[in-house]
């Protein structure tokens, strides 16, 4: 199992759904604990009714025939219906009448000496999405097409995302921090012929090149047609004639209307990349009904978002990642409150930076990461104490478990003892929140996700899959179907099946080890498989050795999380090295391999701690004992069985340092 970082605050204290939240939230959507669980066991005993009831709320050119067929592993949602998931977050809006509202609030990084705000209307997002979908017509993207999208946080992000959805191509979002081969994967995988970029990003006052990568990508993937590239910094790149196409070159001229496709309810909505514990990323499928009404519906639920009641919702997450697709796009327009995009890092120009925005945007929502909060902590309480966060009602946290200290922090020093901290657990495969408290109602404790959102029949369950009894640790799993559930990893569905439905048989396993207390509350305690958490992110070990091996100077990796102050889990490479590498040695070679991996994956990916060994510890059948490294990161005496062990004396070496 990963290597959470350890608490050292012991918290049982139980914090009710607070008065200040009752007296500015609005209607509140669940607002007693009967009513949860009333609603929760319905959605569970009679699904058909619950999520029929629930999708009829959204946007259909035609009805289902069938709310949901289950074919193990395959399961259709809204079957035969007709839909489109951005008629869904804008049209819609703007046929109620409501076009006008505020629908984008983004601001840029720089602040010269003010930061640029751009507040987009439905009615402004609706033209620009139509230009830039008749702009991708015209260069031939069609229906079924995947279309690559790799940029900053800028409008034109959520726009490209938007265009695609209406015209009938997925997308396939690329997180701007991954380096050119990250890109040249996935680009091929998806078998894209358009990539969408921008010139570059600001990061820190520092320029992302992300047209420079797309270049370097582009050498290795001949057949990507045209490149778009929205001017952003206003850097020096280089435009191959033919190829590349700036966007307001293209997408000026374009008519500001474009009928939706109607699309099946099953039909791909978009590809995302995400790790898993063997070999490369692998592209999760996300069609349009079930993730639309899901991300919808969740987002409602969760957060308890109330339109015509002044509601800002401010998410932190890069769109690069599922939060952002589901929690700043697609979940948060169909509930027409504005959603608050930024483009830069937290801490720019200075460590207030996000509380600046809490105040001046006057935002009722903020969810962030628990990596996030360890950060903001560590800045120092005098950030958010210069600035009224007095407009925030519901906080919320996303992407590892949270540890108690910060869990606190949080409530005291940005909720002030106020905000419900909604802690929602679930994975770019579910699409949505799966294991989440609801403000309203649901008590919370400090570092558990709480209780199952509706129609998510989760357990934990042995190999076997018996349920176990309270606080015995065992797999996270889901026992049925849900509407925002991945269908599929693109081009591989033995995949998809050996990694979520084989392990214990019928059953959706998630990857991630938990117990569940005498209350019912779920307790994450990290994966099982070679997946680690690194500040939120998901990274697979071998997809970092596999960067590390392709190094001259390293013969063999193996990489292993290890408690991190800020990032929760840091990277732990044991690497040994070829005898006849001439090159650099100790720290400098660190530097050079840390470069290295930045430079394949991205630096998100640069391990922490790099240590040099003569061998890996192996058992006798060759597997790498990464048990007994995990403890030997931490610096933990190991109580692991070691008589497999190849070489006793190997252990005490490794736990010297360096041989
Ligand atoms: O281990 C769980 C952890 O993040 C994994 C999913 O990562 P990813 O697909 O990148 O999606 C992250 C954002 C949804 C899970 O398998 N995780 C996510 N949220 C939580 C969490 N662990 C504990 N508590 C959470 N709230």
């Amino acid at each position: 199992m990963s290597q959470a970082i350890t608490s050292v605050l012991q918290e049982h204290r139980i914090f009710q759904p607070s008065e200040h939240f009752r007296r500015h939230i609005g209607p509140i959507h669940v607002p007693s604990m009967d009513a949860y669980r009333q609603t929760h066991a319905r959605s569970i005993a009679d699904p058909e009714s619950f999520w029929g009831e629930v999708a009829s709320e959204y946007h259909w050119i035609s009805p289902w025939s069938k709310v949901v067929e289950w074919n193990l592993p395959d399961a259709k949602w809204f079957v035969g219906a007709k839909t489109n998931a951005c008629a869904n977050c804008i049209d819609r809006q703007i046929d109620s009448g409501h076009g006008d509202e505020v629908a984008i609030i983004w601001e840029g990084e720089p602040c010269a000496p003010d930061p640029e705000v751009r507040r987009l209307t439905y009615r402004d997002l609706l033209r620009e999405t139509c230009r830039t979908a008749n702009a991708l017509k015209s260069l031939g993207v069609r229906r079924g097409d995947v279309v690559t999208i790799y940029m900053g946080m800028v409008p034109e992000l959520a726009i490209a995302m938007l265009a695609c959805a209406r015209i009938g191509a997925a997308h396939s979002v690329i997180f701007g921090g991954f380096a050119p081969p990250a890109i040249v994967d996935r680009v091929h995988d998806a078998k894209s012929r358009i990539i969408i970029t921008c010139d570059g990003a600001w990061r820190r006052g520092q320029i992302v090149p992300l047209k420079q990568n797309v270049d370097d990508a582009c050498a290795k993937l001949p057949d990507v047609e045209h490149v778009l590239v929205v001017r952003r910094t206003q850097s020096a790149v280089t435009m191959k004639p033919g190829r590349d196409l700036w966007w307001h070159d293209l997408i000026d001229s374009q008519s500001d209307t474009c009928p939706c496709e109607a699309m099946d309810a099953e039909d791909l909505l978009f590809l995302l990349y995400t790790s898993g514990s063997t070999g490369k990323p692998k592209g999760i499928r996300h069609t349009t009904g079930g993730y639309m009404v899901f991300t919808a519906y969740t987002a409602k639920m969760t957060f308890n978002l109330n339109p015509d009641r002044g509601q800002v919702y401010f998410c932190t997450a890069d769109i690069g990642w599922i939060t952002g697709h589901s929690y700043i796009v697609y979940g948060i327009l169909p509930n027409r409150v504005p959603t608050v995009m930024y483009e830069g890092a937290p801490n720019s120009p200075r460590e207030d930076r996000l509380w600046s925005m809490v105040a001046r945007h006057k935002a009722t929502h903020f969810y962030t990461a628990p990596t996030a909060i360890r950060a903001f902590m560590k800045w120092g309480d005098q950030h958010p104490k210069q600035h009224d966060l007095s407009s925030l009602i519901v906080l919320g946290t996303v992407g590892e478990p949270i540890n108690p200290e910060a869990w606190i922090w949080y409530h005291e020093m940005i909720g002030s003892s106020r905000c419900p901290i909604v802690d929602t657990m679930w994975q770019t495969e579910t699409g949505g929140h799966i294991i989440t408290p609801l403000p309203g109602c649901v008590p919370t404790v400090p570092g558990s996700c709480t209780l199952p959102f509706f129609g998510i029949d989760a357990a934990i369950v042995n190999e076997t899959g018996e349920e176990l009894e309270p606080n015995k640790g065992g797999l996270l799993v889901i026992r049925r179907p849900w509407p925002g559930m991945l269908r599929g990893i693109h081009g591989d569905s033995q995949r998809y099946f050996d990694t979520y439905w084989s392990r214990v048989p019928g059953m959706y396993v998630a990857g991630d080890g938990a117990r569940r207390d005498e209350r019912g509350y779920f307790w994450i305690m990290g994966r099982i498989d070679d997946v680690i958490n690194v500040s939120g992110h998901r990274l697979g070990t071998m997809e970092v050795e596999s960067a590390l091996v392709s190094h001259d100077a390293v013969v063999e990796a193996a990489v292993v999380g290890m408690p991190h102050e800020i990032k929760g889990t840091g990277i732990a490479a044991f690497v040994t090295l070829a005898p006849d590498f001439k090159g650099a040695t100790g720290d400098a070679l660190r530097r050079q391999l840390g470069e290295h991996v930045t430079r394949e994956i991205g630096a998100i990916a640069r391990p922490d701690m790099i240590r040099f060994t003569g061998a890996l510890p192996k058992t006798r059948s060759g597997k790498i004992m990464r048990r007994l490294l995990r403890d030997i990161a931490a610096g933990k005496e190991s109580t692991q069985d070691t008589t497999t062990l190849e070489d006793f004396s190997l252990l005490a070496k490794l736990r010297e340092g360096d041989e």
